[in-house]
């Protein structure tokens, strides 16, 4: 679908926009993704495929990992200290919050939709995602999973570990993340899920596997992706349960 609504102009005009945009090397994809042009596109939310968030990347330590632990329905318990650096939030404002509170909404439906189908299975998730701070800034993360149970078998809590996501891997996915956005906002996440299906069954790949070739990295080095002997961060003061769920 083209991003700028021009249907409804008469023909001439139509052609007259397209020389004016080829005489200068104007392409529709920098219009969209210009923050001053973008906000105009937006003005019609109903059909928009872009957001309105124009806030800058905060670049995160790669040595460092976020964490936070969630009850079973993703209502936030814990989080660790470069949580709260990055997101801009205190503990006060987060905990008891469903951790929807840093959603970003660039991330498309279908991505959240497969992790809680897999978090619900007890099963992990090698996402990216691009989350929202206080201020309207945001940080892409690859993120680890690990689902806890009682003893009768039910899940008790979620706890998630999020390292920096390498930029050309940002870039590749983002490519995606705006096409299934763009699906979801012009018809329906039913839809943008055949898509998102349609080009994994393509690849032959899960959306793990699909995110680690992107990544460059197998399914053996993953963990030690969030593995690392300097990260302060994962090293806990105090033995115990939430210190060995993320000692590594
Ligand atoms: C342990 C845990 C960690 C999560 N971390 C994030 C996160 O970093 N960013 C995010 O947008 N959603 C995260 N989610 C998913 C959210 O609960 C939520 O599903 C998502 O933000 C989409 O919002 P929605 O379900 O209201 O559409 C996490 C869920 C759990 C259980």
């Amino acid at each position: 679908m083209h991003p700028i609504d021009n249907e409804h102009l008469p023909t001439d005009v139509k052609q007259r926009i397209e020389e004016i945009l080829a005489k200068h090397k104007i392409t529709t994809d920098s219009i969209v993704n210009n923050p001053i042009t973008n906000n105009f596109i937006d003005a019609k939310p109903s059909q928009s495929t872009t957001s309105s968030f124009v806030g800058k990347e905060i670049k995160l330590d790669p040595s460092k990992t976020i964490m936070s632990k969630t009850d079973k329905k993703g209502i936030i318990e814990y989080a660790n200290e470069y949580f709260m650096e990055t997101s801009g939030y205190e503990e006060y404002e987060l905990m008891g919050q469903p951790h929807n509170i840093i959603r970003h909404p660039d991330m498309p439906k279908v991505i959240f939709k497969e992790l809680w189908t897999r978090l619900n299975k007890g099963e992990n998730i090698h996402a990216l995602v691009k989350n929202l701070t206080k201020n309207g800034n945001y940080y892409w993360v690859l993120t680890s999973f690990e689902t806890k149970y009682n003893e009768d078998g039910e899940i008790i809590s979620h706890y998630a570990r999020r390292k920096a996501a390498p930029g050309n891997a940002v870039y590749q996915v983002e490519k995606l993340y705006k096409t299934l956005l763009a699906i979801e906002k012009t018809q329906s996440v039913a839809v943008s899920e055949r898509y998102f299906v349609g080009l994994l069954e393509e690849k032959g790949m899960n959306y793990d596997e699909f995110i680690l070739d992107i990544l460059g990295i197998d399914q053996n080095s993953i963990a030690s992706y969030f593995i690392n002997e300097n990260d302060k961060t994962s090293t806990p003061k105090r033995r115990g349960v939430f210190g060995r769920l993320f000692s590594n």
